[in-house]
């Protein structure tokens, strides 16, 4: 099997900035309680202009440029979304023709926050075995199409964005360890109920809201905690390594609370965890594409460092990645 590694990356952030301030005219909610509640300051909206694809080819186009590697030269390409600019097509196919990458495949995954990590697992299987050179993975969200916001408890914590990484193989190094995993029994706990083939949309579906984000946030907050311990505990265990040997950790970006309690949990201290959840909010499966991008480009992961990515979402699901940079 060849050893894969993430050769570039990028990101695309939407200009427009929603505070926390902005909020308070909004609904009936306070910086105070967001910002102790969550750690969020402020979220990017995506222009009205702007679907998935348009944040997504932009993280990509930044994100071969650093791998220097052309459109034509891409084999593959994964998108990670639970917003994508329609039902069908893939976003995926949209990017292939924004970029000009008439030689790669495409499709996406749903695997909402944990998405970045399943694209990357699914991508280093079809690389280490040959089938592929190359893969281009992107997670990109615009939550705020499909964020209700009436409704305080879910409107002050997501946002838009998009991040991508460019995989092929490496030398030395590079992806050491996944780990996957899901509990579909807690489905309810978060989900989009309408819209699909099972409540499709009538005006009765628009008129109940039931094209948003309905979430039950306190009980997920506690599941969440206990599968990113986990995920990320079986796939240092699986890289034969320990939480000491970790130079930097780029968790999901849901609640700073979360963050924080994962960390005491596994004794990692806070200056290993890149954090962007002040400026972006949760942007589920662009949250860690986002967030591994910024490190890099920061200075924060440097050659041969072991970074862990560590992610949870509706479905439930949840990974884990361990690399090696
Ligand atoms: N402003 C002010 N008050 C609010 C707001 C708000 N924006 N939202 C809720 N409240 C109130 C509630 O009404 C409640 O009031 P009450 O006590 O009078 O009933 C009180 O604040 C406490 O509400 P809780 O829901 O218990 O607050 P909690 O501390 O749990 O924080 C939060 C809520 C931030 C949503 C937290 O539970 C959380 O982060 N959960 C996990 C979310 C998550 O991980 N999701 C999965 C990933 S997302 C994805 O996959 C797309």
């Amino acid at each position: 099997m060849k050893k894969v590694g993430i050769i570039g990356v990028g990101e695309y952030l939407p200009e427009k900035v929603l505070t926390n301030a902005d909020l308070e005219k909004m609904v009936d909610t306070s910086d105070e309680w967001i910002t102790t509640r969550t750690g969020i300051k402020q979220r990017r909206i995506a222009a009205e202009t702007q679907a998935a694809s348009d944040l997504a080819s932009k993280a990509a186009q930044k994100a071969l440029e650093d791998a220097k590697l052309s459109p034509a030269e891409l084999e593959l390409i994964i998108v990670a979304t639970i917003t994508g600019d329609m039902q069908f097509p893939s976003v995926a196919c949209f990017i292939q023709q924004a970029l000009g990458a008439k030689n790669a495949v495409c499709f996406d995954i749903a695997a909402a926050c944990a998405g970045f990590i399943y694209g990357i697992s699914v991508a280093q299987q079809f690389i280490s075995t040959g089938a592929y050179k190359n893969a281009l993975v992107i997670g990109v969200e615009v939550l705020s199409r499909i964020t209700d916001w009436q409704d305080r408890s879910t409107c002050v914590l997501f946002g838009d964005g998009s991040g991508a990484a460019v995989l092929a193989e490496v030398e030395s190094g590079g992806i050491l360890s996944t780990y996957l995993g899901g509990d579909g029994a807690l489905n309810e706990l978060l989900m989009l109920p309408a819209g699909g083939s099972r409540q499709p949309a009538t005006a009765k579906t628009v008129e109940g809201r039931l094209h948003y984000i309905k979430m039950r946030g306190n009980e997920l907050f506690k599941i969440a905690v206990q599968a990113m311990t986990k995920a990320a505990q079986r796939a240092l265990d699986k890289a034969g390594l320990k939480f000491s040997d970790v130079d930097m950790v780029i968790p999901h970006q849901a609640n700073m609370r979360i963050i924080m309690a994962v960390a005491k949990k596994l004794g990692l201290s806070e200056d290993k965890i890149y954090l962007n959840i002040e400026k972006y909010g949760n942007m589920s499966s662009a949250s860690t594409a986002t967030a591994l991008c910024e490190a890099v480009k920061a200075g924060k992961i440097k050659k041969g460092d072991i970074v862990l990515l560590d992610a949870f979402g509706a479905g439930l699901v949840w990974g884990a990645c361990v690399i090696q940079w």
